[in-house]
């Protein structure tokens, strides 16, 4: 994690995660009625949004169009026919129990199941309107636009300056780079509180504050979309409402796409809420309000409700 050599585009082993908070138990991922429901149950049980149904977000149009996507790891499938659009600017939370395939799917728009020598992903992700698994798409000037924010922070041993100058530098990215950095730094609200030890090394920073540099490394490089897999879990209940403040300011300006197991998280900073669960199946995605109040799928209530993880 802290080597110099890991970059943002670092996949982050889901096996070491720690569950936070909510935590839906993954050895009890089976709901009551294993199998008994196919992909489809919100879409045949219901006839008006079906769950899927973005027409009436209440933020921009879709910037992220999946259709269909299916990944495997070797012979085991980890997200099945995954279709949804996110739309532009604000915060698409996904929740779901452990192992649903949350990781993978941001991964699917940034290509970094690419680096996961065992993942197979089908189907078509568009960003902006240009499928991202075209072969004329450039993963690394993929990931320059799709920035990236894992659970634990992730500074490298290097100075508070040269993290967040990072992906400026592998990038190429020309422009004013102390301009560039003090700017980053302001909108992760990190800079007050650095601005005197920007030589100083991102390790001496508390989790909370690491967590806020990592998030001013990904938007350096001015990405359009901002994906964060638990990025609060690790932290403490005031670090976490800092971050939570910052991802809501954040999404005025980029498209924020987050993973969190803490729902009341989700229900306080989304737009959009979708749930997976158990068999990588996207079951419900709606406005958050109608997730948390109304969801139309019973599995999904369940959950919400803390039935069943
Ligand atoms: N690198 C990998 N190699 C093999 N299998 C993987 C890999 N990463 C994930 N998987 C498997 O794919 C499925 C989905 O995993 P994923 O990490 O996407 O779930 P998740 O919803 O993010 O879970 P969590 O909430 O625990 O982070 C799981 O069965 C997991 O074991
Ligand atoms: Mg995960």
């Amino acid at each position: 994690m802290t080597d110099e050599t890991v970059t943002t585009d670092e996949p982050v082993s889901t096996e070491s995660e720690i569950t936070p908070e909510i935590d839906p138990d993954p050895a009890s991922n089976s709901d009551s009625n294993p199998g008994s429901e196919s992909r489809t149950t919100d879409r045949d049980g219901t006839t008006e949004s079906g769950g899927f149904d973005t027409t009436e977000s209440t933020v921009g149009e879709p910037i992220i169009e999946a259709r269909d996507i299916n990944v495997w790891y070797d012979d085991v499938q980890a997200l099945t026919d995954i279709t949804m659009d996110v739309p532009e600017h604000g915060v698409t939370a996904m929740i779901g129990p452990s192992g649903c395939g949350k990781s993978t799917f941001l991964r699917c728009i940034n290509r970094m199941n690419d680096l996961i020598d065992a993942a197979r992903v089908e189907g078509e992700l568009s960003l902006a309107g240009k499928n991202v698994y075209d072969p004329d798409v450039d993963p690394v000037a993929l990931r320059r636009r799709v920035g990236m924010v894992f659970q634990k922070p992730n500074p490298f041993p290097k100075s508070i300056y040269d993290n967040v100058a990072y992906g400026l530098k592998i990038q190429n990215i020309d422009g004013d780079h102390d301009e560039i950095v003090e700017n980053a730094l302001r909108k992760a609200a990190l800079f007050e509180e650095v601005s005197d030890r920007l030589d100083e090394s991102g390790l001496e920073l508390s989790g909370g504050q690491q967590q806020r540099l990592c998030i001013a490394r990904a938007i350096a490089p001015d990405p359009e979309v901002l994906l964060m897999d638990e990025p609060a879990s690790a932290l403490d209940p005031v670090a976490t409402s800092q971050i939570e403040d910052l991802i809501d300011s954040l999404a005025e300006e980029y498209t924020v796409v987050i993973v969190t197991h803490n729902m009341q998280q989700a229900a306080r900073i989304s737009d959009k809420t979708a749930v997976f669960l158990t068999g990588g199946e996207l079951v419900e995605f709606d406005d958050t309000q109608k997730i948390f109040e109304n969801p139309d799928n019973q599995r999904v209530e369940d959950y919400i409700t803390g039935k069943f993880g």
